[in-house]
C-alpha cells in the first residue's frame, strides 16, 4: 500500500511513457485500480483536474474503444483532445513518422498512439517529451487494454491472485491476448490455460518471458477441458488482419465458438471477458447469460483511462 501518495506520483508516474504493462509494477497497478475506483465515483459530474491540458491521439490502425475512451476521459477531466488523421497529414507528403510526433510533442501534453508496426510507441516516446502512452502496437502491446481487464477482473471478482483464468483464441498475433497474459504475470492467478488451435499458439518470445515467471500454464486446443477449471474466461477475435497468409487465416476461422450450450460446463460464477471488437467467436446470445462481463469491461474504460492521465499527468482530483 502506497504511504505517501504525492511521492509516490512524482517518482513513479509523472511523464511516465506507458508502452508495455511489463514494465509496471503490481504496486504501480493496484495504485492505478485504486485512483480509476476514485475516477469512478466523480464519473458522472466529471471534474476540471486536467483544465488547460492538450491530449493527442495518433492513431494509425482502426479503433473504436481505445481513442473514444481516451477522448472521453480526457473530456471528463476538462482537458481538450486533438486528433492527428494520418491520410490528412503531412505524412502523405513524404514527412517522417518522427518529426510527425515532434509536431505533436510541441502541441500536446500526452500523446496517444496506435499502430500496427511493434515499436511505434517506443520510437513516439523516444523523441517526444511529453508522455506517450501506447494505445496498443503490433502484436504484443496494448498495455491499456490489459490494465482495463485486470481492473474489471478484480473489480468484479474482488481479487485478481488465486484464480484460474484461460485465455482462447490468437495468442500469436492478439496483442490484446498477450498483453493480458503479460500482467498476470504480476499476480499470483492458480492457472493461465492458454487455448488456441496449434497454429495460434504463443509465440516463442512470449514462450521465453513465461519460462522466466513460471505461472502454472496449461496448453491446450480443447476449450472443453479447461472450461470446467475456469474464473475467468478471457475471449479473443482471431486477429484476421494480421496474417501474412490469407489461406493461414482460413484454415483456423471460426475455430471457438463460445456457445450458450458450450458454457454449461463452466462454474456458476464464471466471468467471460472480451477486449473486443467481436466476429463469431462470442455469439450475442451470451450477452444475456450472468457470465458475460464484456460490457463491463469495455464501460470501464474511461475511468481506467481518466486515472491514466491524471497519473502521468501528476493531477489528482482529490
Ligand atoms: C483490440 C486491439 O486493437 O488490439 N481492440 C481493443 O483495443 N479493444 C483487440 C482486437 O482488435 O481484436
Amino acid at each position: 500500500m502506497v504511504e505517501d501518495v504525492r511521492k509516490y506520483l512524482r517518482e513513479r508516474w509523472l511523464n511516465r511513457d506507458v508502452i508495455s504493462i511489463l514494465d509496471f509494477s503490481k504496486e504501480d497497478l493496484l495504485f492505478l485500480f485504486r485512483i480509476t475506483d476514485e475516477m469512478n465515483e466523480i464519473m458522472s459530474e466529471g471534474s476540471e483536474v486536467l483544465k488547460g491540458k492538450v491530449i493527442a491521439t495518433a492513431f494509425f490502425e482502426p479503433s473504436t474503444r481505445t481513442r473514444l475512451s481516451f477522448e472521453t476521459a480526457a473530456y471528463k477531466l476538462g482537458a481538450s483532445v486533438i486528433t492527428f488523421t494520418p491520410d490528412l497529414s503531412s505524412l502523405a507528403k513524404g514527412e517522417s513518422l518522427a518529426d510527425t510526433f515532434r509536431m505533436l510533442d510541441g502541441y500536446a501534453d500526452v500523446i496517444i498512439v496506435r499502430s500496427p508496426l511493434e515499436g511505434t510507441a517506443k520510437m513516439a516516446a523516444e523523441v517526444c517529451e511529453s508522455p506517450v502512452i501506447n494505445g496498443g502496437d503490433g502484436t504484443q502491446h496494448h498495455p491499456t487494454q490489459a490494465m482495463i481487464d485486470l481492473y474489471t477482473i478484480r473489480t468484479v471478482k474482488g481479487n485478481i491472485n488465486g484464480l484460474n483464468v484461460g485465455v482462447l483464441g490468437d495468442l500469436k498475433y492478439g496483442r490484446a491476448a498477450t498483453s493480458f497474459i503479460f500482467g498476470l504475470l504480476k499476480f499470483n492467478v492458480n492457472s493461465i490455460w492458454l487455448i488456441s488451435p496449434e497454429e495460434l499458439r504463443i509465440r516463442e518470445d512470449v514462450r521465453l518471458l513465461l519460462e522466466k515467471y513460471k505461472p502454472p500454464i496449461h496448453e491446450t486446443t480443447d476449450l472443453e477441458e479447461a472450461l470446467p477449471e475456469l474464473d475467468v474466461l478471457y475471449v479473443t477475435r482471431i486477429q484476421k488482419e494480421r496474417f501474412p497468409d490469407p489461406a493461414e487465416y482460413e484454415r483456423v476461422k471460426g475455430s471457438y465458438i463460445v456457445k450458450q450450450e458450450v458454457l454449461k460446463k463452466a462454474k456458476d460464477d464464471l466471468i467471460i471477458l472480451h477486449p473486443l471488437p467481436r466476429v463469431d467467436e462470442l455469439p450475442y446470445e451470451v450477452d444475456k447469460t450472468p457470465y458475460a462481463a464484456y460490457f463491463k469491461q469495455a464501460h470501464y474504460g474511461v475511468p481506467v483511462r481518466m486515472a491514466l492521465l491524471a497519473l502521468v499527468l501528476g493531477r489528482l482530483p482529490r
